[in-house]
Formats: C-alpha cells, structure tokens, sequence
C-alpha cells in the first residue's frame, strides 16, 4: 500500500533512510505561518520545512542573510501548533553555525524547543565537527549543499553550482563527510543532474534535492513558489502547481465589487 493514503502518522528520522532504501520519495514543502501549516497537516506531504528563505517570501527582504534565531524561532513556533501530525525542519540561520558552540547550541535549542524534530545546516567546510556534535546531542541534522543561499554574496549570486569538474568531486567528498558526520538527509540545490545522482548513489542518506533533477531521493520546493503566488518568478526547476496570485485577486476583486455595489453582505451573511 502507498503511504499516501494510509499514514497520517509523523515521520521520524529513521524514516528517511527506510525511504531511501525502499526507492520510496521523500516531498518537502516549505511553511512558515499557523495557516498554511494547518492546510499541509492534512497534506500527504512528508516534511515541512521551517526554511529561512522566509526572510525573502514573507518578510520582502532580498536574501536570506536577514533571517535571525529569533525569527526562525517564532515561525517554527506557529507552524508545530498548525501541523502536530508533520515532520518539521527548522532552519538554522545566516551565521548561527558559525560564531562557536556555545551560540550554535543555543540556536538549536530554541529551534528544537519551539517545535523543530530537526534543524537544517547549510555548508560544509569548517562546521563537521559542529554538526556531529549537534548529532550527538540527540538533534537530527539535514545538511545543504550546492547553492546555500546565505552565502549569496560569497557565491556571486543564486547560480547552479558543481559545473566544473573540480567543484563536483568537492561537492561529493562534502556530501560524504556530512554523511559521515550524522546527517539524516541531504538537501542538493541548484546542482546538474548528473551530479545530483553521482551524489545520490554515493551516499546511505537521503537527497532532497531543488533544481538538481529527477534522481535525488526527495524533492523540495518554496510553498509560494510552487503555488504560483509570485507569477514572475519561474526559474528554470520551478513548476506551478496553482495559479495562486491569479486566485486570490480574484477572490479579493469578487469581495471589492460586492462591497461597492451593496451585495456584501446580504440577509445570508447578517444578524437577524
Ligand atoms: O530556506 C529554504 O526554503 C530552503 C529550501 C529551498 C531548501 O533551504
């Protein structure tokens, strides 16, 4: 039986590697609000991501490099009240993995203790023993790599990673030290196809990959990006599954209308 239709129970993380194992695919959505996290708890979807790319989609800023512990905290808050039955993966934000333990540790006590089952890291140079630590500590942690939106700046710009040769056997050996380090899952962003799979096939976790192809062991998308809230923004890995911008005008122009001409609200709607 697929387990669309008969689990509603939370994934753990000993899920992800049976998935893998079972050639079955993890989805990930993004979430960020009370709302939207109740819609998706009674999604099929797998995992919810508290991702920091709210900084952008909910909060208007140009990167992610805006996101704070704090921020990342109250959205994760918001979305464990709003789906109790999904996995959640909180976002550890720009630079809280990297001023020292003691401020890393702190960050990822307030994620776990607002409602997070596991925190994400982005990177890999400089932080494996962090990230193991976090492991032992009894925190899952997915790993990102390829295009790791924080570093932006350091990147020159949200750009495919891993085309020349020597960036991809990089990519792989930091695929494999993450593993090695205890991450449950990989997300792969932004990364060829081919690459994507070589990664895939070399490592026991799962891939979750966005913009990396068909052959990761999961997928991810932006909740408003997939819903099509922001019809001018169709990069290339993107697909729209809902006409969404288009939607809500319209409901909004329906309701401006009625209130102009006096249908809204009519006996139906009103307190005898
Ligand atoms: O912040 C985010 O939304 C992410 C996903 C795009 C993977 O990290």
């Amino acid at each position: 039986m697929s387990h669309h239709t008969a689990e509603t129970r939370r994934l753990s993380i000993l899920d992800f590697p049976a998935r893998k194992a079972a050639k079955e695919k993890i989805s990930m959505v993004t979430c960020y609000d009370f709302t939207s996290a109740q819609v998706l708890n009674g999604t099929d979807v797998d995992t919810l991501l508290v991702g920091d790319s709210l900084a952008m989609v909910m909060h208007g800023f140009d990167s992610t490099v805006h996101a704070t512990v704090d921020l990342m905290a109250l959205h994760v808050a918001a979305v464990a009240r709003g789906a109790p039955n999904k996995f959640i993966v909180g976002d550890m934000p720009f630079l809280a993995a990297r001023k020292g333990l003691k401020d890393a540790m702190d960050g990822v006590q307030q994620l776990m203790q607002a409602g997070a089952h596991a925190v994400k890291i982005e990177g890999e140079k400089g932080q494996v023993e962090l990230m193991a630590h976090i492991v032992d500590s009894g925190v899952p942690v997915m790993g990102h790599l390829g295009l790791t939106p924080q570093s932006v700046h350091g990147l020159g710009g949200h750009k495919v990673q891993g085309k020349a040769e020597a960036e991809a056997r990089e990519l792989l050996e930091a695929s494999r030290r993450l593993e090695d380090a205890g991450c449950f899952a990989l997300v792969l962003e932004c990364v060829p196809t081919d690459l994507a799979r070589e990664i895939t096939r070399a490592i026991d976790i799962p891939t979750i990959g966005i913009g990396a192809g068909p052959h990761t062991d999961g997928q991810v998308l932006v909740l408003q990006d997939m819903l099509g809230m922001n019809p001018g923004f169709k990069p290339k890995f993107l697909k729209h599954y809902a006409q969404g911008h288009e939607m809500v005008t319209s409901a909004v122009n329906r309701f401006d209308a009625e209130v102009r001409h006096g249908c809204f609200p009519s006996a139906k709607e009103s307190y005898r």
